[in-house]
């Protein structure tokens, strides 16, 4: 007897006609048509089931803070951490464990199940680190929370984070994080990154920082975030997050950094919509877009995952939860198009960060966790374009959200008489 059977489910490779058998928190066969008994048949009709998304970059210590104690008046990356310290001497644990629990809710009906978080560690009272580290054992029957301790002040700038930065390793936060650009000087920044990936050799974690989160083209702190992973021996288990100043960098500078990169398996977690709207705040017109060099990145072989970076709070008064919505705008800021480049972005959402983060279990095949989402969409490259329904969200083989199609009723005379938007997509495109 099965838990759950999903029939007729288009697979984001490509293949079709397929069912998914569950069973005690697995996925036991994939076939075309399988016969046996289960608690409960979910008929896909043939749209996409996907793995869950997963969000490479998040802040669930600032989520769902926007207003609190007053907005971003210049819309600043800047004034964004001036607010974030004016708040946080104020934050209780219940209060960022509510928030973070209430965002967790919207994840999960979006079909996101997992999420790198970064935790701000300036305080040395490390409120956020205790309230992100109970709201990760709340979750974690339906949402894997890793988290990252994150000097947002400075490693070296703030004077107790340091040490602040190793309770929180050894009170269980997952990953080691940096903010180079952040620090008083270039020196201090390197100096930084040398310091946090020493950390990590040492004590077997992985690495995602803040790096060169600035239009400045002349802050390069991704070149020693790679020296340092080959001298570490880190390859593979590092990520740069954002760098933005690879935009505005000298063309012949990232010809020899890029294969600097890849030789260290560096990561790279670009956040389009936060970037889009932090960066170029200096620019008259023309405006950068203040996006690293996806596609140059691609081309090099990098692992890249989009990240949400913000939900209503200090930095971004937008957000909804929806990684999708962050793969929509990386096709239109990097003019990736194609129905080929979208599948790249809707792997940037699944696959990808799924390996950045280490996940377990993690993909749509025999053996691997049931966790996985029924969208209203055919396909990847639709999927990014619709931003659809979620129509299931299954983790370990039960259904934890659920939402009716979205069909429209017409009544127009001589047309038909509904809309489905799934329904519009070209067949064979490419
Ligand atoms: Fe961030």
């Amino acid at each position: 007897m099965l838990d759950l059977l999903v029939r007729n489910a288009a697979f984001p490779d490509g293949r079709t006609g397929l069912d998914v058998a569950m069973r005690a928190g697995r996925i036991v066969e994939i076939a075309p048509s399988i016969e046996a008994e289960a608690g409960r048949v979910i008929d896909a009709a043939g749209h996409l089931l996907s793995p869950p998304f997963v969000d490479a970059h998040f802040h669930m210590d600032a989520t769902l803070s926007l207003g609190l104690p007053r907005m971003n008046v210049s819309g600043t990356l800047l004034e964004g951490i001036a607010l974030w310290g004016e708040l946080r001497p104020t934050l209780t644990q219940d209060a960022v464990v509510e928030r973070a629990l209430r965002y967790c809710d919207l994840a999960v009906s979006k079909g996101l199940m997992a999420v790198r978080s970064h935790v701000d560690v300036s305080d040395p009272k490390l409120v956020t680190v205790e309230a992100l580290l109970e709201v990760k054992n709340r979750v974690a029957p339906y949402l894997d929370l890793q988290l990252v301790a994150f000097p947002q002040d400075g490693y070296y700038r703030h004077p107790e984070a340091a040490a602040a930065l190793e309770r929180a390793l050894d009170m269980g936060v997952d990953v080691v994080g940096g903010i180079p650009h952040f620090e008083r000087s270039m020196e201090a920044g390197r100096a930084s990154v040398e310091a946090l990936c020493r950390i990590a050799a040492d004590r077997g974690l992985r690495v995602d920082m803040h790096c060169d989160e600035t239009d400045d083209p002349l802050s390069r702190h991704v070149e020693t975030l790679a020296e340092q992973t080959v001298r570490f021996g880190l390859q593979g288990r590092v990520a740069g997050s954002h760098l933005t100043s690879m935009h505005s960098m000298d063309n012949y500078y990232v010809s020899k950094l890029i294969p600097l990169m890849a030789e260290a398996e560096l990561a790279a977690i670009p956040n389009p919509l936060i970037n889009m709207m932090l960066q170029g705040r200096h620019d008259t017109y023309p405006k950068r877009r203040g996006l690293t060099r996806i596609p140059d990145l691609l081309a090099a072989g990098l692992d890249v995952a989009l990240g949400q970076d913000c939900v209503l709070d200090p930095w971004y008064a937008m957000g909804t939860g929806d990684v999708l919505d962050v793969a929509h705008m990386a096709v239109h800021a990097t003019q990736m198009g194609a129905q080929v480049d979208k599948t790249t972005f809707f792997d940037a959402v699944t696959t990808v960060p799924a390996r950045i983060l280490g996940l377990d279990g993690y993909g749509l095949a025999v053996g691997c966790h049931a966790d996985m989402v029924l969208l209203q969409a055919r396909d990847p490259a639709e999927a990014i374009r619709l931003r659809p329904n979620r129509l299931a969200v299954i983790r370990r083989g039960k259904v934890v959200a659920e939402t009716a199609p979205e069909l429209t009723r017409l009544a127009l005379e001589g047309r038909p008489q509904s809309v489905d938007p799934a329904a519009y997509a070209p067949r064979n495109a490419t």
